[in-house]
């Protein structure tokens, strides 16, 4: 089988513990080459996993013509002006969640994936996971009926990554929990309630931690080396939000690094004909959990499907590179892509404003 030819931009945390072991054991694609500013560490990485190139600037991985595909997994600020190198220089993209810090970067980038006609995809590996796949096989079969309300929850009591670098600074992260953890369910919620069109959205952010936080381990310490700390945390550590959609439905949202709360992602839906209640997935330590409530026959039922145990960025990346090979459109399409960082940015606004925000369709 011919193989696709892959290149990685960032060879930090997610590269190192998720994509390039993931990578490993494909038989359809491959890793060639990959890039990192952080030449100490670009070496170490590309020895471990047996990485043939490598270059600390990324431009030069693009001129590899025999590449095929690029997964971005750099820094937040950077995935806008990377995806869109990328796509100029006629590679598909995989690129880390949040596709972008803002509404201008991300609709650069979904123009370019326009012009392009290649692949894009962003990297929400939630959608992968079991709980989701069983739950998404439920809602397609009609067993939820009209969802009509959803709570995500992303809560960690105490987990900041990387205090005190990019992650907690907003120029370069665009924000703290709500767009790191907070993305993810807040796209699945939207995946799950069939892609409303949101209307108007309120919002909340807090920092209570500033002067008490303490660094949460990811990315994990041993992939740190060489990379710059200045000590900055200017984002939040806690943010809740209300939406409302064009439809009717309402989605409740909240995600913190930092909070007295207990830890735990989970998302719960209301639907006419039934409800569920989702765990995330925790790679292979934890492979999540759903239940079904549903009323049969006057009775009050409740499901608990048996989930399997494969790993959700194995599968995210399978389903990209078939994609590429079979010439079919990604899972996250670029309407859900934008909608995404449109209510991430209202959020921000509503809390710097104090007042609700109106989204325009
Ligand atoms: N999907 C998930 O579950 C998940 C989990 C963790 C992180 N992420 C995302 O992955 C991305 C990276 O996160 P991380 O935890 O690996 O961070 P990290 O800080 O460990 O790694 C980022 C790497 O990018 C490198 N880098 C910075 N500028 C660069 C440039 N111009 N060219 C090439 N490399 C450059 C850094 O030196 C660093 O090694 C972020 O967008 C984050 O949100 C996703």
């Amino acid at each position: 089988m011919e193989k696709v030819k892959v290149g990685i931009i960032g060879a930090g945390g997610i590269v190192q513990f998720a994509y390039l072991p993931a990578y490993q054991k494909m038989e359809e694609a491959e890793v060639v080459a990959i890039s990192d500013v952080n030449e100490t560490k670009l070496k170490e990485v590309a020895k471990k996993f047996d990485v043939p190139r490598f270059y600390t600037n990324y431009q030069d991985l693009l001129k590899e013509e025999e590449i095929e595909a690029v997964n971005i997994c750099t820094p937040n600020f950077l995935h806008a002006e990377q995806a869109i190198a990328s796509l100029k220089a006629g590679k598909h993209v995989l690129c880390e969640k949040p596709v972008a810090i803002n509404v201008p970067e991300a609709e650069r980038i979904l123009e370019e994936v326009e012009r392009s006609g290649k692949k894009f995809m962003v990297g929400f590996c939630h959608r992968f996971g079991p709980p989701s796949r069983s739950l998404r096989k439920f809602i397609d079969r009609g067993e939820l009926g009209e969802i009509y309300y959803a709570k995500a929850s992303y809560l960690r009591r105490r987990g900041i990554p990387g205090l005190g670098g990019w992650f907690t600074t907003k120029k370069l992260s665009g924000g703290g929990p709500l767009i790191d953890v907070g993305v993810h369910i807040l796209d699945l919620s939207l995946w799950f309630m069939g892609s409303p069109e949101p209307q108007l959205v309120v919002g909340s952010t807090y920092n209570k931690f500033k002067d008490q936080a303490v660094d949460g381990g990811w990315p994990p310490l041993l992939t740190r080396k060489g990379d710059k700390f200045t000590g900055t945390f200017d984002v939040e550590d806690l943010a809740s939000a209300f939406i409302k959609f064009e439809n009717g439905s309402t989605l409740f949202l909240e995600a913190s690094w930092a909070g007295n709360s207990e830890t735990g992602s989970s998302i719960s839906l209301f639907g006419t004909k039934g409800g569920a209640k989702m765990s995330l997935a925790a790679g292979e330590r934890f492979p999540g959990e759903l239940t079904i409530y549903k009323e049969e026959d006057g009775d009050l039922v409740d499901i608990h499907p048996r989930l399997s145990t494969t790993d959700p960025y194995q599968d995210e990346l399978s389903h990209f590179i078939r994609c590429i090979k079979e010439d079919k459109q990604p899972i996250t399409k670029p309407e859900e892509i934008l909608n995404v960082v449109k209510i991430i940015e209202a959020i921000y606004c509503s809390a710097e404003k104090g007042k609700a925000i109106e989204l325009q369709v």
